[in-house]
């Protein structure tokens, strides 16, 4: 058997389109939506990815802000330019691309980002209405993934899953979405002990480790028929990877994302329909008024 395309080109397209249509919407009303992004520093992938949701949000009818510090930024500057975006009124979403530099302290930077201006959902406001199950601005890359598999008609309801990763930016928001959709989750991490015998307890396998040189799933360590959800972003003979041996893995798995082509495309729309979400927040707090 060999697995069925979890494409995220196709599902972003879709996504892109009602985000399209409801920024030209919001337009007509007298707002417009702008998502204003802060990159630190000159890091070449972290600029790349900042570029890519730039053309993605002018694209979908976004407005967009670009500020730029340089990587020696102390934290006070950076500070004073998220409280700046938080007072100003025609800005609606706020992303900080991370990594930050290390002498900036990234929980801080996130606790005094406004939560409702919180498009990439990390702020630990956000991070604990996700936890209540509340959640309005989802963090982008897991809520892509729960996307994925609705637009694939993907159920995961009582179904066992296993993600590889533990971070705050991926595992443990993608966790609770999971649980929310009645899967039983497990996460793993490079501690867990006997990590292959877990993965072959998966329906649903989600792996965002990023480092080929410590981990690649290989088709031995799934159950067959597993959905398989690649996260992970390397490179690998001169070319973007991710943490699956895709050629093998599909033969045995029912489902599957390429990478390129897969969760990346939902990261990004999911930002937008975030940008969206705050725009519209923003349209509801002027009608109370
Ligand atoms: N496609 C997208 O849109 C998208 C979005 C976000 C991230 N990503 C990619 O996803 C990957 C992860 O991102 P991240 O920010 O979450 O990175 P991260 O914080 O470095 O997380 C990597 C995770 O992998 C675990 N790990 C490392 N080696 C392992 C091993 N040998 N066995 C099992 N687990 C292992 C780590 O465990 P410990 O916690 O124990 O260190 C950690 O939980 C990166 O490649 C990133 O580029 C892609």
């Amino acid at each position: 058997m060999t697995a069925r395309i979890l494409d995220g080109l196709v599902a972003a397209a879709s996504l892109r389109s009602n985000v399209k249509r409801a920024a030209s919407q919001l337009r007509s009303e007298g707002i417009s939506p702008c998502l204003a992004t802060v990159l630190v520093g000159d890091e070449p992938s972290s600029a790349l990815y900042v570029r890519n949701k730039h053309k993605a949000a002018a694209d979908a009818g976004i407005l967009t802000r670009d500020h730029k510090l340089p990587s020696s930024c102390t934290q006070r500057e950076l500070l004073e330019l998220i409280e700046t975006l938080n007072r100003d009124t025609e800005v609606h979403g706020i992303l900080i691309q991370l990594p930050l530099p290390t002498q900036i302290n990234e929980f801080l930077v996130l606790s005094i980002l406004n939560p409702v201006k919180d498009v990439d959902g990390l702020t630990p406001y956000n991070a604990g209405m996700l936890m209540s199950g509340k959640a309005i601005l989802k963090p982008c890359t897991p809520a892509g993934i729960v996307e994925l598999l609705d637009y694939n008609k993907v159920d995961i309801s009582g179904i066992d899953s296993v993600i590889v990763n533990r971070s705050t930016l991926v595992g443990k928001p993608l966790a609770f979405l999971l649980l929310e959709r009645d899967a039983t989750v497990t996460v793993c991490h490079s501690k867990t002990k006997m990590l292959v015998d877990k993965l072959k307890t998966a329906d649903v396998l989600i792996t965002a480790v990023g480092n080929r040189e410590h981990f690649v799933l290989t088709a031995d360590m799934i159950k067959p028929h597993a959905v398989v959800i690649d996260v992970g972003i390397s490179r690998y003979d001169g070319k973007l990877a991710g943490d699956v041996d895709f050629e093998n893995v599909k033969e045995k798995a029912s489902w599957i994302t390429p990478v390129p082509g897969g969760v990346g495309p939902m990261t990004i729309s999911m930002l937008l329909k975030n940008t969206i979400t705050a725009a519209s927040l923003k349209k509801e707090m002027n009608n109370r008024r």
